[in-house]
């Protein structure tokens, strides 16, 4: 079955796009297991341009495309690259287009892996632009979500945090609207999702959205948290204050189900205590070590 030429979006995808990547990440990952040699990008470069930080994801990325066999370029940070002298990021795309056969770039502008797409020849993968998409994490939360639950619908997943900013939370919400699960938002005062993307998830596949204030996980089934997305406020006082006030703490666990899993796409600040992050229910290394194969799977199925 064919991919899609370049992966910006979430909402680009269709059921048959996810189901093709979440079974072949299980293949993927029983590959790695067996140490078996994987050479399907043999001879092939890809390129990894994050012009925002990250540790995850670009050296996810590097790491599952060594291990289909591909050669990694990259800058180690914009600081040494030609970006300083004021080159401009189209111009950045068209040359690295020249030297590698596929790009995962990672921009604060909305819209720059779109646009990268369409400078580019080579198939492109968006890594994060700004607030608006992240569509490969939300396939490796997909994943790891039917990993551990065996099934995405009927489910009920907690979304908590800066769901205003964050752009794996706006992906994801696409993403578990699709395959039917129950999703419900919690998020300090102002930081709200956007109408615009509930209606859309609502309107398109008829999800089950419920907005709640409290911090109140007893039916969870996931709980999927996220850092406050300070970099995206323009007054940094109001987002330290709010990172301030913004903690789940032992007693807000008190009561869940046995078999909740707290997931969070990393990384955290301050936002989990101690004794959350020590509990049975933290998900989230487990969910992170999920982006090798789940990576793997995208890049295998992109024709580069
Ligand atoms: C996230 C991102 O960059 O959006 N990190 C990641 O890719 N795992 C989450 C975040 O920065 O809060």
């Amino acid at each position: 079955m064919e991919f899609v030429k370049d992966l910006i979006s979430i909402r680009d995808l269709e059921k048959k796009h996810i189901d093709l990547i979440l079974k072949k990440s299980s293949e993927m990952e029983q590959a790695l297991k067996e140490k078996k040699k994987l050479s399907s990008l043999g001879g092939k470069v890809v390129a990894t341009l994050f012009f925002e930080p990250s540790t995850r994801t670009r050296l996810s990325f590097q790491s599952a495309a060594m291990r289909l066999g591909a050669k990694v370029l990259s800058f180690e940070n914009v600081g040494v690259s030609s970006i300083v002298k004021g080159e401009t990021f189209s111009d950045t795309i068209r040359m690295v287009d020249g030297y590698s056969d596929l790009i995962v770039v990672r921009h604060a502008n909305e819209g720059s892996a779109r646009y990268a797409a369409q400078l580019a020849d080579h198939p492109v993968i968006n890594g994060g632009d700004g607030g608006n998409q992240h569509p490969t994490q939300t396939l490796l939360d997909m994943y790891t979500i039917k990993r551990a639950k065996k099934k995405i619908e009927g489910l009920n997943v907690t979304l908590l945090g800066d769901l205003k900013h964050a752009r794996t939370m706006r992906s994801l919400m696409h993403g578990l609207g699709m395959y039917g699960a129950n999703v419900t938002l919690i998020a300090p005062k102002g930081l709200e999702m956007s109408r615009e993307v509930i209606n859309e998830v609502k309107d398109r596949f008829g999800a089950k959205v419920e907005e709640k204030s409290k911090m109140d996980f007893s039916g969870a089934d996931v709980l999927y948290l996220c850092r406050i997305q300070k970099e995206r406020f323009s007054d940094q006082y109001e987002a330290e204050k709010v990172q301030k006030e913004f903690r789940i703490t032992a007693d807000a666990i008190k009561g869940v189900k046995d078999d909740l899993i707290i997931m969070h796409p990393l990384p955290k600040v301050d936002e989990v205590a101690p004794e959350v992050d020590q509990s049975k229910y933290a998900y989230y290394y487990e969910q992170a070590r999920m982006g090798i194969p789940v990576r793997m799977a995208i890049m295998d199925s992109m024709v580069v």
